[in-house]
């Protein structure tokens, strides 16, 4: 039990600050003053810092294939829960899933999984692909499992903590039945401090299960203070897709603010600007896409068009 306890004071440690406070909207505590509050976040203080932009200036390695998700592919026994701790929506998951491989160190235990959002304006991605940023991303933090659950030990650890970044992108016509699993309880969990149990699900079921094998691969930090230099990231190339509607769902419909509060206040464009990636490697695995300059060009094009066609929308 104590064990359990001594873990989720952690595990909202990482999206929870425990000195101060941090933010996305205000200039006192918005990314770029972290800083002062976290002096791990300054961007002077080593050069490791995440998000960064993921561009054709990759390399590739053929060591990286897919990731081994253990426990992913089935509903876990025991409750879930999800929450909003003022600075996202995080599902906390029980025991029963790890993953490995994939050039990964060692064997990380999942712990939970959590999500960056935009504006109306459809931009709320942390990393970018090509300067190009998606409207969503899910992150899935594990710790390294010798740490486990001393989440302490793992972010001093420069390889103690393990993300899956997933971006999510929106097209009307690929409704998510999974995603909705997540979406239709955020009503519930509109303000901050707010939380809902939520029945194990198979986690694949938020993954693009068709492309696992093309990712990128780079170390950083968390995107949230501390911003601890402990993170090994992988970014996967492929989205998912969900609807309009349930972007808004966290775009619209997610506060920062308690219940009650006047005025209220949303809670979106809950991402970290892009740090540079100095001389730190950034490997494509092995089947990912490397970005090329001409499918850049196309790319790009095809971006500007979709931009003003959709400019309409929600
Ligand atoms: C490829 O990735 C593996 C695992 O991260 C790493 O040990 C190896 O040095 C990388 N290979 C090259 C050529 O950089
Ligand atoms: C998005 O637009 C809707 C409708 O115009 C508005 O109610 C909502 O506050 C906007 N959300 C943000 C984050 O700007
Ligand atoms: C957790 O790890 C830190 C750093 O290694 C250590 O100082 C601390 O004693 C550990 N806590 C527990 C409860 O083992
Ligand atoms: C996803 O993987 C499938 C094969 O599993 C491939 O045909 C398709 O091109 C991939 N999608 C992208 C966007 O790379
Ligand atoms: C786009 O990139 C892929 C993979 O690098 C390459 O095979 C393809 O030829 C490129 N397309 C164009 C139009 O250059
Ligand atoms: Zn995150």
């Amino acid at each position: 039990m104590k064990i359990v306890q001594t873990l989720f004071f952690f595990t909202a440690f990482i999206t929870n600050s425990y000195t101060g406070d941090f933010c996305y909207d205000e200039e006192h505590c918005n990314p770029y003053s972290w800083g002062d509050t976290f002096p791990s976040c300054h961007p002077i203080i080593g050069e490791h810092h995440s998000p960064i932009n993921l561009d054709h200036q990759m390399s590739r390695n053929l060591s990286l294939e897919a990731l081994k998700l253990e426990g992913f592919g089935t509903a876990q026994t025991g409750e879930w829960t999800l929450k909003n701790n003022g600075h996202s929506v995080v599902l906390q998951v029980g025991l029963g899933m790890e993953v490995r491989g994939g050039g990964l160190p060692a064997d990380y235990t999942t712990l939970q999984l959590h999500f960056h959002w935009g504006s109306n304006s459809t931009n709320g991605a942390e990393h970018t692909v090509n300067g190009r940023r998606y409207p969503m991303e899910m992150h899935i933090v594990n710790m390294k499992t010798v740490h486990y659950p001393n989440l302490t030990a793992a972010m001093e650890d420069p390889t103690g903590i393990a993300v899956l970044g997933v971006f999510i992108d929106v097209a009307e016509a690929r409704l998510s039945d999974s995603f909705s699993l997540l979406s239709n309880l955020v009503p519930a969990v509109a303000y901050k401090g707010k939380t809902v149990r939520v029945k194990p699900f198979p986690l694949s079921s938020l993954l693009p299960m068709n492309n696992m094998s093309q990712y990128y691969r780079y170390h950083g930090s968390l995107t949230t203070p501390p911003c601890s230099k402990a993170v090994v990231w992988t970014v996967y190339e492929v989205p998912i897709y969900i609807s309009y509607k349930q972007l808004s769902q966290f775009v619209s419909g997610v506060y920062h603010s308690e219940e009650g509060a006047h005025p209220s206040a949303l809670l979106y464009n809950n991402f970290r600007h892009i740090h540079d990636t100095f001389s730190r490697k950034v490997y494509a695995s092995t089947d990912a896409t490397l970005l090329s300059s001409a499918n850049l060009t196309v790319h790009s094009l095809l971006l500007c068009l979709a931009s003003v066609l959709c400019a309409g929308l929600p």
